[in-house]
């Protein structure tokens, strides 16, 4: 089993420094196999807030990868924000701005999916060069290798809101993501949680692929929902989603949601189910301390 800490809009300059020390210490108790953070680290791309940033990043007691969200681009400095957008980004958090990488059996790409250049750029957009990334990546990999992409911008607009607005270019995208076996897409931006098959929406899509959106995990402008993570189980054909909720302390277990694809498409085993099915999954591999118990209470 490989296992995801998915955290999203960290927001630093707008944060509450109780949630961010209760963030390293629950990624820390967790002991994932990788951090994968998807945008907006910081409020207004400022020095200070990067370097907040950088220091968090530094703190993660495990590797980590990171693409930049709307609002790690100046807002005000306009000869930057169109010049060279993501300099302070770059030179703060990485260089590299669709990283890739693979932990055993799962492979995972980062794209940068923010703009400066189109209508409104707090939307993002995937480019044609991007799309060839996607195609170039993951080819050469065993098929029995786990593909997941993450970005900044959402694929999937949250179940009561149909008409929000999504990453530009998505379906065109997903034809990539459909050839390359992508099986798992991540990403933040509206300050919410929530998962869906990509079916669901994209009346085009050929291929069954889960979203699980992040909430913010430390900012302080929230949507009516707490701060929040994924805690993400990938033990193919299954995948379990567990969600950590600030809970006014620190950070504590919240739904639990249990994935399996069958025949090529995700299906969402019942609460019960994902429940029991969670019960064997621990029993095989015992948790080590300060993990969940079978019954989702803190053991
Ligand atoms: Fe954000
Ligand atoms: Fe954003």
């Amino acid at each position: 089993m490989t296992r995801l800490a998915h955290i999203s809009d960290l927001h630093f300059g707008r944060t509450d420094p109780a949630v961010v020390a209760a963030l390293l210490a629950d990624i820390a108790a967790a002991a994932p196999d990788l951090v994968v953070v998807s945008g907006d680290l910081t409020q207004r791309a400022r020095h200070g807030q990067f370097r907040d940033a950088r220091r968090f990043l530094d703190a993660l007691p495990v590797p980590y990868m990171v693409v930049p969200g709307n609002h790690d681009l100046p807002v005000y400095n306009l000869l930057a924000r169109f010049t060279d957008p993501l300099r302070r980004y770059r030179h703060y958090i990485a260089r590299d701005l669709d990283p890739f990488r693979q932990v055993g059996d799962v492979a995972v790409l980062g794209l940068n999916t923010t703009r400066s250049l189109i209508d409104d750029f707090s939307e993002g957009r995937i480019n044609r060069r991007q799309m060839a990334r996607i195609d170039q990546v993951f080819a050469g990999l065993e098929p029995t290798v786990f593909r997941v992409v993450f970005t900044h911008h959402p694929f999937l607009p949250p179940p009561d809101r149909p008409g929000e607005r999504l990453v530009g270019r998505a379906a065109h995208t997903l034809r990539h993501l459909e050839t390359a076996g992508v099986d798992l897409l991540l990403a933040g931006h509206l300050h919410r949680a929530y998962a869906g098959d990509i079916m669901t929406h994209h009346a085009k899509a050929a291929r069954s692929i889960l979203v699980a959106q992040a909430s913010t995990a430390t900012s302080t402008r929230l949507r009516n929902e707490p701060n929040a993570y994924n805690l993400i189980e990938i033990a193919p054909p299954r995948l379990t989603l567990r969600l950590r909720s600030w809970e006014g302390a620190r950070f504590m277990p919240g739904l639990v949601t249990c994935w399996e694809k069958h025949n090529g498409c995700w299906v969402r085993l019942s609460t019960d189910t994902g429940l029991a099915a969670m019960d064997r999954t621990m029993a095989a591999s015992p948790a080590p301390a300060g993990r969940l118990s079978p019954g989702g209470a803190e053991a």
